[in-house]
């Protein structure tokens, strides 16, 4: 299997092919997923809610990203390998992509167009970088939960400015969540680089998911668009009730 790097991610697109992201947090399902032949692999700062168990991605530190990051690393071969930047990196904010870049990230992404400079910075100096417009989770509190954009034609022609502005800066690829399918589709014909739809609809060059949504694993409500395609917390808890009975006996 080829290793697929930052260029191919635009040629899957150019040859009309979907890009198929997914997020990892640990070695195992790093190495699983990368196997079962996904594209890119994100060490979202989905993190700290799936796995660690904070209430959103807000308290994620630097330190946490890059523990769970280099587990990862460790699992991958093939797929593109990108890291979340967290929140709680701005203060340092290029120091600590340097951290990423050193602990084998292909890639970092970096949400919305508030850290515009620290995006410039990072082209600048040859790192690859992921943008992420739309439904932004590090401002959960400005937006008032987890709320679709794009609904009206001015926050439509706002997201394109964003999107147009991000590709003018030299980002790859583009996240778009959360926002509505008729948003995505216009703002994935105002780019030429690759979109990724993250419960934004069918109209960008690929999807992305939350891997512990799509395998049943994350603990508590998970967004009406995710798709789950097997209940590992079911199937788990299972097992361990018969290791139980088992051992009881
Ligand atoms: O943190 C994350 O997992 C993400 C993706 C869902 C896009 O940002």
């Amino acid at each position: 299997m080829e290793k697929i790097t930052v260029p191919d991610i635009a040629e899957l697109k150019n040859n009309g092919r979907k890009i198929v992201m997914l997020t990892a947090y640990d070695y195992p399902f790093a190495k699983i997923i990368d196997d079962a032949g996904v594209d890119i692999i994100l060490v979202g700062d989905s993190l700290g809610n799936v796995v660690l168990g904070y209430e959103n991605t807000l308290p994620v530190s630097m330190a946490e990203m890059l523990h769970h990051f280099k587990a990862v690393k460790r699992g991958v071969n093939r797929a593109l390998l990108v890291a979340d930047f967290p929140l709680s990196g701005f203060r340092d904010g290029f120091a600590n992509v340097k951290k990423l870049v050193k602990a084998g990230a292909e890639a970092v992404k970096i949400e919305g167009i508030r850290h515009l400079p620290l995006i410039k910075q990072c082209i600048k100096a040859g790192i690859p970088v992921m943008g992420h417009i739309g439904f932004t989770p590090q401002d959960i509190q400005k937006f008032g939960g987890a709320r679709m954009q794009g609904k009206t034609p001015a926050e439509v022609k706002c997201l394109i400015k964003e999107a147009k502005l991000l590709e003018k800066t030299g980002v790859f690829a583009l996240v778009v969540e959360l926002t509505s399918p008729e948003a995505t589709r216009q703002v994935t014909e105002a780019v030429s680089i690759p979109t990724i739809s993250c419960g934004a609809g069918p109209y960008a060059n690929g999807q992305v998911l939350v891997l512990y949504d799509l395998i049943g694993l994350t603990q508590g409500k998970i967004p009406s668009f995710a798709k789950q395609l097997i209940n590992l917390s079911t199937l788990t808890k299972g097992a361990v009730q018969q290791y139980v009975q088992e051992v009881k006996k």
